[in-house]
């Protein structure tokens, strides 16, 4: 059996492609940062003992709902093996493996040689990542993205994982989008229902229509669809969200990577300007498809890449609905989407865009949700704002207007990044997921980490995003070549998602008290010798405001990393801002993507690339899987 470390990650390959340099002041941003506690007051307690940040720092909290322990398990201990860990009291179980047949049609999973290009759009996808679990007249419908490939697991036959043939790239196509299952619990645990009428396969060749300001716009059309109205796939299938009205959202993050070029890059100045900022260029991120198909060549289809980078709405109570882009929520390196009411019944949907110095977005409809009534302008009639953080721990979401930004409503679409930059968003450490506390009005952000803040170049200049935003530290991102990670918080005024203006402040800045004493690096009060992580990414907040949170981090365990082991989920109390470490992932993997069963006794948690044996021993391919975690005695989980 070859070796099953999995393929690097997009982030990975990035930081190899574009490293940082190696001169950077590190002492003096350091410096900078400890300073800051002073405007910060108790919020960022840098080592102390002092009682955390929470609702001290955010005034007239409403969060307030329960102040006695509300966590229902004692931590468990960091774990460097090849299997899942969960709490005394708690058990967990597999659910469902990369390659497992969802239609009786599928061919079987080969331990060796994987899934054959034959049928591997009937099975379950690779790589899970963001989930919603819906119930669509009692049945429990699972909707999970499969975000990317690893391409020397899922092509065994290839010397280093490279696409070799058309067959090659059609297989990876298919393994990878959204799988729709229908699950049900029996005697056996939780089953996949073979052959559900709901079990549906979305992929890289699956049709879908664009909508919003850029439907139609002369950027998005293609020799194959002269309306920029039509286009095919769904790419990097990352995190997800769940609209009120019970359809899914799945979010186009490293969609840049897929394509390449067999000849020129595209000369026109907006396009090749769109290029640079997005990431494409010659040989993406090594999936070959534009070697043997042409859609996928800039070379040969310039404007491809830019139907591509969106939220796409699926109905999985409808297998035969076509799959949306809605383009009025912008494009960009879509993380998740977390969808909220306003007061009035307006929608919003706030977003993240995960790339060193990017920004965090948030949409607000022009028209009100009204249950059982017309959904159809909720996500195509409205505003996108973006987010300005203030360093006396407030903020502003800006319109990105044609007045504010210069650009038409179909650029702002499309080049939404530029927009951004346009009216001076704030440069964050790499976006993740946001999630909404449904109990308070309040929302938080995972700022993943971002190696190339407060970084200078060898001339001495500063290091920027991608857009020539400068990316020195900042408050809500306050220390240099972050490794350790963040969450941010924000209350919106008048306790209305839809106001313009919110407060906010750091739920937890990730680190290691044992290795980084007093200074930033520790981490907030709210990190201990018990709960380490890094890089928190994956996060939702359950019926009772309890926040879970994954970790896509670095899990050596040495160095900065000592005692923080394989990558976990741990839940936090939005109000005392404790945190403990409820479950640990098999080595190699990032434990991402949290949903819950109808009756909340069944927490459903997805393994990304594990490395070998898990979950099917030595002389299996690892296999990115869903497992189950439920209470022995079936009490509530969320
Ligand atoms: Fe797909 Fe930013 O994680
Ligand atoms: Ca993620
Ligand atoms: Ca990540």
């Amino acid at each position: 059996m070859k070796d099953s470390q999995p393929k690097l990650s997009a982030d990975e390959w990035d930081e190899i492609n574009f490293p940082r340099p190696d001169v950077q002041e590190f002492d003096r941003v350091v410096e900078r940062a400890i300073s800051r506690r002073g405007f910060l007051g108790g919020v960022l307690a840098f080592g102390s003992g002092a009682a955390v940040m929470g609702a001290a720092a955010l005034r007239g909290s409403t969060a307030l709902a329960r102040q006695a322990d509300r966590f229902a398990f004692d931590q468990i201990a960091a774990q460097t093996d090849h299997t899942v860990h969960v709490p005394q009291g708690y058990v967990w179980d597999v659910l469902m493996r990369w390659g497992d047949p969802l239609f009786s049609d599928a061919p079987a999973f080969d331990p060796e040689t994987g899934v054959p290009t034959e049928g591997s759009d009937r099975v379950f996808g690779e790589n899970t990542d963001g989930m919603e679990l819906f119930n669509i007249g009692g049945h429990e419908v699972l909707v999970v993205n499969s975000e990317y490939t690893n391409n020397d697991i899922n092509l065994p036959h290839t010397e280093d994982g490279l696409p070799a043939s058309a067959d090659d790239v059609l297989r990876l196509q298919n393994m990878q989008g959204v799988s729709v299952v229908e699950i049900a619990e029996g005697e056996a645990g939780w089953q996949v229902v073979v052959d559900s009428p709901f079990n549906r396969r979305i992929h890289h060749n699956t049709e879908m229509l664009l909508d919003g300001p850029a439907a139609g716009h002369d950027l998005l059309k293609t020799e194959a669809d002269p309306t920029g109205t039509a286009s095919l796939g769904t790419f990097n299938n990352c995190g997800a969200g769940r609209t009120p009205w019970g359809t899914y959202l799945t979010c186009e993050e490293n969609f840049n990577g897929y394509f390449g070029a067999t000849g020129a890059l595209p000369s026109d100045e907006k396009i090749a300007a769109g290029y640079a900022r997005y990431g494409i260029n010659e040989t993406g991120f090594d999936y070959n498809y534009h070697a043997f198909d042409p859609r996928f060549d800039v070379s040969v289809n310039p404007n491809e890449p830019h139907r591509a980078g969106y939220i796409v709405e699926i109905d999985p109570a409808d297998p035969q609905s076509v799959p949306v882009k809605h383009t009025a929520l912008g494009r960009f390196k879509h993380e998740n989407a977390a969808c909220v009411l306003a007061p009035d019944g307006r929608v919003v949907v706030y977003m993240g865009d995960d790339e060193r110095g990017e920004f965090i977005y948030k949409w607000l409809s022009r028209d009100v949700y009204v249950p059982g009534g017309d959904t159809s302008t909720l996500l195509v009639e409205g505003q996108l704002y973006v987010a300005r953080f203030n360093d006396d721990l407030t903020g502003e979401w800006v319109a990105l207007t044609q007045a504010a930004t210069g650009m038409d409503a179909a650029e702002i679409a499309i080049f939404t990044r530029s927009a951004a930059s346009a009216v001076g968003a704030t440069t964050m450490d790499r976006p993740e997921w946001v999630a909404v506390n449904p109990i308070a009005v309040e929302a938080y952000c995972c700022l993943t980490n971002n190696s190339r803040r407060g970084a200078v170049n060898d001339d001495g200049t500063p290091r920027t995003n991608a857009g020539g935003d400068e990316m020195s530290v900042n408050a809500p991102n306050p220390r240099a070549t972050n490794d350790f990670g963040q969450i941010v918080r924000w209350r919106p005024h008048g306790d209305n998602h839809a106001a313009n203006t919110f407060d906010w402040d750091l739920y937890v800045m990730a680190g290691n008290p044992a290795v980084h004493a007093d200074t930033p690096y520790a981490g907030t009060a709210n990190i201990n010798a018990g709960n380490l992580f890094n890089s928190p990414d994956g996060m939702q907040i359950d019926t009772t405001g309890l926040i879970w949170i994954q970790t896509d981090g670095d899990d050596s365990n040495e160095g900065d990393f000592a005692g923080m082991g394989n990558n976990q989920m741990l839940a936090g109390d939005p109000v005392t801002g404790e945190i403990r470490r409820f479950l640990t992932g098999p080595f190699g993997s990032e434990v991402t993507g949290l949903t819950w069963s109808s009756d909340r006794r069944t927490m459903f948690v997805g393994i990304q690339h594990p490395a070998a044996p898990f979950p099917d021993g030595e002389d299996s391919l690892p296999r990115s899987s869903i497992v189950t975690v439920k209470r022995s005695d079936n009490g509530l989980v969320g």
